[in-house]
């Protein structure tokens, strides 16, 4: 098949051998061209050094660049810089000979909003170029922002009944049950000792209420930090599903601000459930540790193993950690563990800027347990 890179030196040369297959690709050459030009997908060539060689006029009318001005610099310059490590990875996949399939990352525009692009993009080694078409989708993450937003409302709201709801009702039904043993204690001591199990069973209850509302909620994330949050999750999770669920604080990253850390907390909340729900998991190991100045999250589970793509259910819990990913400038992984099993890898960036933003957090974390001793956290 021809390409029209290819048809456009033999059209400018003019030196096509004959003129009729010089009519035929100049007539080729002017239909690409057109297609091209008109597209309202981005259409570009770049080098291997990250370099734009040709663009059409679709990145101008999305970003407000000119298309000069987008030429003159590394196109790394335009990428959102939380975006830059994973594109930096992408570019190397690419150079590597490799294609891209739906990436996305976060552009800056020219005045100074940002727009989200979904990547499609092969590269051509032999001329170090890469051929690519992005798509504006800064409406759709709006609205999966926007879902996500709900849904974390909708679990505060839901922690909140539970606490004060369905907690304040189980407590006052406990009281009542007490005070009822104590008024069956003269008359038959076997009917005092069943409504004192019944108050221990509402206690119990109460208990794992509560629980649930906290891994609805982890509000108090913000005081104690991710690491003791994840710690309490882990410890509830094995509580309640009676199995072994532990956490580990590797040298973990620095604090970040809430809303990271909340994203962090929600992708190993999902992949633990996924691991219960899905992978019949009995054991479930979380850490957060950091490396070369990235934070590693990682989840591994000993259950049958995630399937392909192709087999798997759709719901949105991997398509929300995914999200919440992005949005962290994180590459998350999901892989089958040997000899069974599933292992979720979040890695992601700590920009230094972070460290500013939760000073008071930071030292609430140097003194909570889950910073002085990691074990602390395995009750
Ligand atoms: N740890 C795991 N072990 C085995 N299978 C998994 C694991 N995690 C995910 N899967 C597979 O991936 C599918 C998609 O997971 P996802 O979280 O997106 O949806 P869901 O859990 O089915 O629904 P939702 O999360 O929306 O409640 C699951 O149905 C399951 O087949
Ligand atoms: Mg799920």
């Amino acid at each position: 098949m021809e390409r029209f890179d290819q048809i456009k030196p033999l059209w400018l040369r003019g030196s096509g051998g004959q003129e009729r297959s010089c009519t035929q690709s100049c007539a080729a050459y002017d239909e690409l061209l057109r297609f091209f030009e008109e597209s309202s997908d981005l259409l570009c060539i770049a080098d291997f050094h990250g370099q734009y060689k040709r663009l059409n006029p679709a990145w101008q009318r999305a970003l407000g660049w000119t298309l000069e001005e987008l030429r003159a610099r590394p196109f790394l310059d335009f990428v959102h810089p939380d975006d830059r490590m994973v594109t930096r990875t992408e570019m190397d996949r690419l150079a590597s000979g490799a294609a891209t399939v739906a990436f996305e990352n976060r552009y800056r525009c020219e005045d100074g909003s940002e727009k989200w692009l979904q990547w499609i993009a092969s590269p051509l080694p032999g001329r170090q170029e890469i051929y690519a078409i992005a798509r504006d989708v800064t409406r759709q993450k709006r609205l999966e922002r926007e879902i996500i937003d709900t849904m974390d409302f909708e679990r505060e709201r839901m922690a909140r009944e539970l606490h004060d709801g369905l907690c304040q009702n189980l407590a006052g039904i406990a009281a009542l049950s007490a005070s009822l043993a104590r008024r069956l204690d003269p008359l038959s001591g076997a009917q005092a000792e069943s409504a004192r199990e019944i108050g221990k069973l509402l206690g119990q209850t109460m208990r794992q209420a509560r629980d649930l509302a906290r891994g609805f909620d982890p509000l108090h994330l913000e005081v104690v930090g991710l690491a003791t949050a994840l710690a309490d999750f882990c410890t509830n999770t094995g509580a309640l599903f009676e199995i072994v669920c532990k956490f580990e604080f590797k040298k973990g990253p620095p604090p970040m601000d809430a809303q990271r850390e909340i994203h962090l907390y929600r992708i190993a909340q999902e992949a633990v459930n996924n691991a219960i729900t899905h992978g019949r998991a009995r054991h479930i190991d979380v850490s957060l540790s950091s490396s070369n100045g990235q934070g590693i999250l990682a989840i591994q589970d000993d259950g049958i193993g995630i399937p392909e793509p192709s087999e798997r259910s759709q719901g949105s819990g991997l398509n929300t950690m995914a999200y919440r990913s992005r949005l962290l400038g994180a590459e998350l992984t999901l892989q089958r563990r040997l000899p069974q099993g599933t292992v979720v890898t979040c890695v992601f960036p700590q920009p230094l800027a972070i460290l500013s933003i939760r000073p008071c957090a930071s030292k609430l974390n140097k003194n909570s347990s889950a910073a002085k001793n990691p074990d602390s956290h395995r009750r």
